[in-house]
């Protein structure tokens, strides 16, 4: 970040984490719906900027329709009189269609997402997973040895740690794709997992997105169709899921994982590539979940907002109570 904000040369930066670049950035470029607007500042001063250019727009836009209305009334009060009237009323009507060409625009505010009760997973037993003396190495690097995790039902639990510390490792071995080299992971009763990592393996090309969610869920079509719109895929109902965005993909994947029903949720790194109110929707959608969630995030902001109830502090493997204090370790990559 520093080395950002030293650098003498011109940077275009893409990214979703702009409250984390608040400190280096100088403008920004907002695209939206096909336009492009620039903003001097930084994305703090862009959002003030944004709502005052707004409310001007939507002034202006007031004074216009007022003035439309007046010349409205002038136009009908004139017509059909006497022929001077009649001649008046033209040219009044001429300077009102004159502004109704020049109306300033006023986009509709981005609405809130829809409203989606997710449905929730058949409930595991009390204890939906354990695993004991976890270890691990890949030839040379020991990733981690002796590591027990254990879980309560509906709780959220987050993988803390460096980069390089083992918490994909250990969320891997957790899911089943990955053997340890010593100890094992047990499932409770009735415990089911769905597992999201960023690879997004389980997008198929040439299948629509909604059938991807069909592919997993045996809701109505009208369910299915309720989360799209909540993670804001409902205009892409029909797409080739291959052909959408990184964020697209990423929202799809989470929508599959989510509605495959599983009592336990384990999530590498789930909001990277989201925009904020794909972070929204997801968080909403996390909330409301009632099973248990095991999370691995570097995204400080949204785990704040999550309030796990306990940490896992990679590469030790000890579980502590979740504390805000611990956001320093999450910022730490
Ligand atoms: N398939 C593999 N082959 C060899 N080394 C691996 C393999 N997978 C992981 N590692 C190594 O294991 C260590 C732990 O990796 P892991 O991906 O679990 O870290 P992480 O805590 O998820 O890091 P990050 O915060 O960067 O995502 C790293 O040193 C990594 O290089
Ligand atoms: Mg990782």
């Amino acid at each position: 970040m520093g080395h950002l904000a030293d650098y003498d040369g011109g940077v275009l930066v893409v990214s979703h984490d702009l409250p984390l670049l608040d400190e280096s950035i100088t403008s920004v470029l907002a695209l939206d719906n096909a336009e492009i607007e620039v903003y001097r500042g930084n994305y703090t001063e862009y959002l003030g900027e944004r709502n005052r250019r707004r409310a001007q727009r939507e002034k202006e836009r007031r004074l216009q329709d007022e003035k439309i209305a007046q010349l409205q009334r002038n136009v009908e009060r004139f017509r059909g009189k006497t022929e001077k009237m009649a001649r008046k009323a033209k040219t009044i009507e001429t300077r009102m269609n004159r502004i109704k060409d020049s109306l300033v625009e006023v986009k509709p505010v981005d609405g809130k997402a829809v409203a989606v009760r997710f449905p929730q997973p058949v409930p595991s037993g009390r204890t939906p997973m354990t695993a004991t003396g976890l270890a691990k190495a890949f030839g040379e690097n020991v990733v981690f040895v002796d590591i027990d995790v254990d879980s309560n039902r509906g709780e959220k639990l987050l993988i803390v740690g460096l980069n390089g510390a083992g918490k994909t490792t250990l969320l891997r071995i957790l899911a089943g794709v990955e053997t340890p080299d010593l100890g094992e992971v047990e499932l409770g009763y009735r415990a089911t997992i769905g597992y999201y990592a960023q690879e997004h393996e389980q997008i198929s090309s040439g299948v629509g997105v909604l059938e991807h969610l069909r592919s997993v869920s045996d809701q109505p079509d009208q369910v299915l169709r309720g989360v799209l719109g909540h993670f804001r895929l409902a205009d892409k109902i029909d797409q080739d899921a291959a052909t959408l965005s990184g964020g697209e993909k990423t929202k799809l994947a989470l929508a599959m994982v989510v509605l495959g029903g599983p009592n336990i949720l384990l999530l590498d790194e789930p909001t990277n590539n989201l925009d904020p109110q794909a972070k929204d929707a997801l968080f909403t959608a996390l909330q409301q979940y009632e099973g248990t969630l095991i999370l691995v995030s570097h995204d400080t902001e949204f785990v704040a907002k999550l309030e796990p109830d306990r940490a896992i502090i990679m590469p030790d493997g000890d579980h502590v109570y979740y504390d805000n204090r611990l956001l320093d370790l999450v910022a730490m990559v």
